[in-house]
């Protein structure tokens, strides 16, 4: 089923100039990039983003890491967008994505780990949703 997931290419990305190689992995993996902007996220927006994640020790750190540098916010389409691009990025530690997936080539750590994607298809319309409207995602 063709779906739409969203993605960020996080600060540890931007800041390397890696947007392009990491666009050009997910469009091979036969993803299709319908909205991207680069921006700079606010406190506001980065605690609200990852609110799940507020009781975890490294909250903290992940909104200071997540608002250094500009991100690149991405509305991604495709066959099972959710689960493919989640296959395509590889497991949250770099230590153990497997090979020729984006974290295993470019991420840094378990925090600054290039990419974030939705972990389910309601997960990735409310994070649509905090970025993107229909007017900015051309059919
Ligand atoms: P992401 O997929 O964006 O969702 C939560 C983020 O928290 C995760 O990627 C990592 O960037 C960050 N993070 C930092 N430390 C951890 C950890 N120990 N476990 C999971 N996520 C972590």
């Amino acid at each position: 089923m063709t779906e739409r997931t969203f993605s960020i290419l996080k600060p540890d990305a931007t800041e390397r100039n890696l947007t392009g190689k990491i666009n050009a992995m997910i469009e091979d993996a036969g993803l299709r990039i319908v909205a991207q902007r680069r921006i700079r996220l606010t406190e506001a927006q980065a605690k609200k983003f990852y609110e799940v994640h507020k009781e975890r020790p490294f909250y903290g750190e992940l909104v200071a890491q997540m608002t250094a540098q500009p991100v690149v916010v991405q509305v991604l389409e495709g066959e099972n967008a959710v689960a493919r691009y989640r296959e395509v990025m590889g497991a949250t530690n770099p230590a153990d994505a497997a090979a020729g997936t984006i974290r295993k080539a470019f991420a840094k750590n378990v925090g600054e780990n290039s990419v974030h994607g939705s972990d389910s298809q309601e997960n990735a319309k409310i994070e649509i949703a905090q970025f993107f409207t229909e007017a900015d995602i051309p059919g």
